[in-house]
C-alpha cells in the first residue's frame, strides 16, 4: 500500500483482500499496512515503518506455550506474551466462557450502584484469594489504570482525613508500573520519561534492591536490605512524613531487571513505612495469580499492604481486566470521603466489565483446579536451577536469579568487575534476536543486558529442557 494514499481511499478494502492473496502465508499488504498505518507501542516508529527492523511478526495463533506467526513459523513463548497468559494459550474454557457471557449479558455498566453477577462473583472471588485485610476491588482495563485509580485514593483518602498535605508517592528507581500520565510517572526507568514530560506530580524516586549491583559487594545482603530501608527513611525525612502518603513496589521488580529482594528487605521497609505512617502500595500486576509460586508476592513475603494492584494473570491475557484491591483501613477513610465529598467520582465506561470479569472467573477456575501456582514454585526451582546449571560458568554470564516463574540471567563484559557491555552492542536485544532464530521468544529487558524468562504458569520440566537448550544455542552465536 502506497503511502501517499488519497484520503478517503478505503485501508479496510485492502485489509479484506488478504483472503484472495495468493501467497496467503506471507501476504506483502497485510505487512505493509502494518508497517505504515499501525501504531505500534514500544517501537521505533521510523525504523519500523522504513521496514528496518526486520520480517513483520504477526502471530495468529497459539497453543500450550507455542505460538505460530502468519509466515509458518513456530516459537516456543518463554514470556507467556507480556508475562500474562498465566494458563497458557488456547484453552476452549474460557473462550466459551466469554462467548456464553456475551451472548447473555455483553455489557452493563458498574456507576451509581449497577452491578452485573459475573463482577459480583469475581469479586467474592478475588478477596477470597487475596491477602488477609482487603475488603473491597475496584475494577479497570489494564495495570496501568489500577495505578491511576490507587493513586487518586490515596490522594482523595488523606483530603478525606484532613491531611492535605501528605499526597507524595515514593517509587523505586527501574520500576515498571505502567505508561500513563501518573504509573509513568512512578516507573522509574529514564527511558519511558523521554520526551514526554515526565514524571510530573509528586512523585519520588528510592533506591531498587539491586543485589548483584550492590554498591559494595562484600556487604551481606542483610545489610544492603538495611541500607536500602535507611535510604528510603532518609528521603522520608527529608521530605517531611507530614508530605510523604504512600510507597509503590513490586513484590520481586519484574521489569527493572528480575530483582528478587535481598534478605530482610521487606521486613525492613514494613517498619519505616509504619514508623511515618506511609502507606504501602502493592503492585502485584506481574507477580498477582501464582507468578511467584503463591497466589500473591504478598503471601511469599509477608507483606501487609493498603492496596493492591492486580492485572495479567487475573484472565491470563485472554480479555483486558484489572484490579485495585482496598484494605478496610483504607475502605474506612473513603466513606469518610463519601461523607464530605459525595459519590465517590472515578470510574470508566469499562469498570467491572461482565464478559471480561466472565473470562477471569473460568481463568482462576483453571489456576486453582490445575494448582498452577504450586506448579510455578516446582517448575521455576527446576528453571533456575537448569539455567544456572547449564550458564552458571559461562564467561559473559554475570548472574542468574528468579523466583518461582519470573527468572533473569544477567550478563556482563567481565565477571570479576561485573563490567556493563557498552550499551550501543545492545547484547539483551541481540540474544533475544538470536533466540528467536531458535525459536524461541525471549525479552530483553529495558536496562542491562538482561534477559528474562516468564513462561506460562503450566510449564514441564520437559518444555524448560527445552528453552534451556534453544537458548545455549542463540548464546553460542
Ligand atoms: C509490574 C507492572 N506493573 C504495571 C504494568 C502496567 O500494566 P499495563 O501494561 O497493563 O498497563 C506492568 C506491565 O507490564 C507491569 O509489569
Amino acid at each position: 500500500m502506497a503511502r501517499g494514499r488519497a484520503p478517503g481511499a478505503p485501508i479496510v478494502q485492502e485489509i479484506t483482500d488478504v483472503t484472495q492473496d495468493p501467497e496467503p502465508r506471507r501476504n506483502a499488504r497485510l505487512e505493509d499496512i502494518d508497517r505504515q498505518h499501525f501504531f505500534h507501542p514500544n517501537t521505533d516508529l521510523r525504523a519500523f515503518s522504513a521496514g528496518e527492523l526486520g520480517d513483520a511478526t504477526i502471530v495468529e495463533e497459539a497453543a500450550g506455550i507455542e505460538v505460530r506467526l502468519r509466515d509458518g513459523r513456530r516459537l516456543i513463548d518463554a514470556g507467556a506474551g507480556l508475562l500474562c497468559v498465566n494458563v497458557g494459550y488456547g484453552r476452549t474454557e474460557i473462550a466459551d466462557a466469554i462467548a456464553a457471557q456475551a451472548r447473555r449479558l455483553a455489557f452493563y455498566h458498574a456507576h451509581a450502584g449497577h452491578a452485573s453477577e459475573p463482577a459480583i462473583r469475581l469479586t467474592e472471588r478475588v478477596l477470597a484469594l487475596a491477602p488477609p485485610g482487603m475488603r473491597s476491588v475496584f475494577w479497570g482495563l489494564q495495570g496501568s489504570d489500577a495505578h491511576e485509580t490507587m493513586i487518586k485514593i490515596v490522594w482523595y483518602a488523606n483530603n478525606a482525613l484532613g491531611r492535605p498535605r501528605k499526597k507524595k508517592i515514593i517509587a523505586r528507581h527501574r520500576a515498571y508500573h505502567g505508561l500513563t500520565i501518573m504509573a509513568g510517572s512512578l516507573s522509574g526507568l529514564p527511558g519511558l520519561h523521554r520526551g514526554f514530560d515526565l514524571p510530573i506530580g509528586p512523585v519520588l524516586h528510592t533506591e531498587a534492591p539491586y543485589a548483584y549491583r550492590r554498591p559494595d559487594p562484600d556487604m551481606s545482603e542483610a545489610a544492603y536490605a538495611r541500607s536500602c530501608a535507611d535510604a528510603l527513611e532518609r528521603l522520608i525525612l527529608a521530605e517531611g512524613a507530614d508530605t510523604v502518603a504512600a510507597f509503590i513496589a513490586e513484590p520481586v521488580m519484574s521489569s527493572g531487571g528480575v530483582l528478587p529482594p535481598p534478605d530482610g528487605y521487606w521486613e525492613a521497609i514494613q517498619t519505616v513505612l509504619r514508623r511515618h505512617d506511609v502507606m504501602l502500595l502493592l503492585d502485584e500486576v506481574v507477580t498477582g495469580f501464582g507468578r511467584l509460586g503463591r497466589w500473591f508476592g504478598a503471601d511469599v513475603y509477608g507483606l501487609d499492604a493498603d492496596m493492591i494492584s492486580v492485572a495479567k494473570g487475573l484472565t491470563s491475557g485472554y480479555l483486558p481486566l484489572a484490579g485495585t484491591l482496598v484494605s478496610e483501613r483504607v475502605w474506612s477513610m473513603l466513606e469518610e470521603g463519601s461523607r464530605r465529598f459525595g459519590p465517590f467520582a472515578h470510574g470508566f465506561t469499562f469498570v467491572a466489565h461482565p464478559v471480561c470479569c466472565a473470562a477471569a472467573l473460568a481463568n482462576l477456575d483453571i489456576l486453582a483446579r490445575e494448582d498452577l501456582p504450586g506448579n510455578a514454585a516446582r517448575s521455576g526451582a527446576w528453571l533456575l536451577s537448569a539455567l544456572r546449571a547449564r550458564f552458571g560458568d559461562h564467561p559473559l554470564v554475570g548472574d542468574i536469579r528468579g523466583v518461582g516463574l519470573l527468572a533473569a540471567i544477567e550478563f556482563v563484559a567481565d565477571r570479576a568487575s561485573r563490567r556493563r557491555f557498552d550499551a550501543a552492542l545492545a547484547l539483551g536485544p541481540r540474544i533475544s534476536r538470536a533466540a528467536r532464530d531458535e525459536g524461541l521468544i525471549i525479552r530483553a529487558l529495558p536496562e542491562g543486558d538482561i534477559i528474562a524468562f516468564s513462561p506460562a504458569l503450566t510449564i514441564t520440566p520437559a518444555q524448560i529442557d527445552d528453552i534451556v537448550a534453544r537458548l545455549a544455542r542463540a548464546i553460542d552465536r
